[in-house]
């Protein structure tokens, strides 16, 4: 499985990962990238499902400063 979190010390807001992924990125109030997948809040403890992980990858390459975490194991 794959976990997956925005390190929001380094997004920009930039906005190309929630096009990528609408699925798993969206953005908060200051428009900073968070994982809403499932109710992961951005922890990083949600398990991405196999038929997202080309929009996560997408999302991962797209990034500018590459604040796009992502384990084969939970955040925490
Ligand atoms: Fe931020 Fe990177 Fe997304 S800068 S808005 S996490 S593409």
């Amino acid at each position: 499985p794959k976990y997956t979190y925005v390190d929001k010390d380094t997004c920009i807001a930039c906005g190309a990962c929630g096009a990528s992924a609408p699925d798993i990125f969206d953005y908060d109030d200051d428009g900073l990238a968070e994982n809403i997948y499932e109710g992961d809040n951005n922890r990083g403890v949600v398990p991405i499902p196999e038929d997202l992980y080309d929009d996560l990858q997408d999302a991962v390459d797209g990034c500018p400063t590459d604040s796009i975490q992502v384990s084969d194991e939970p955040f925490e």
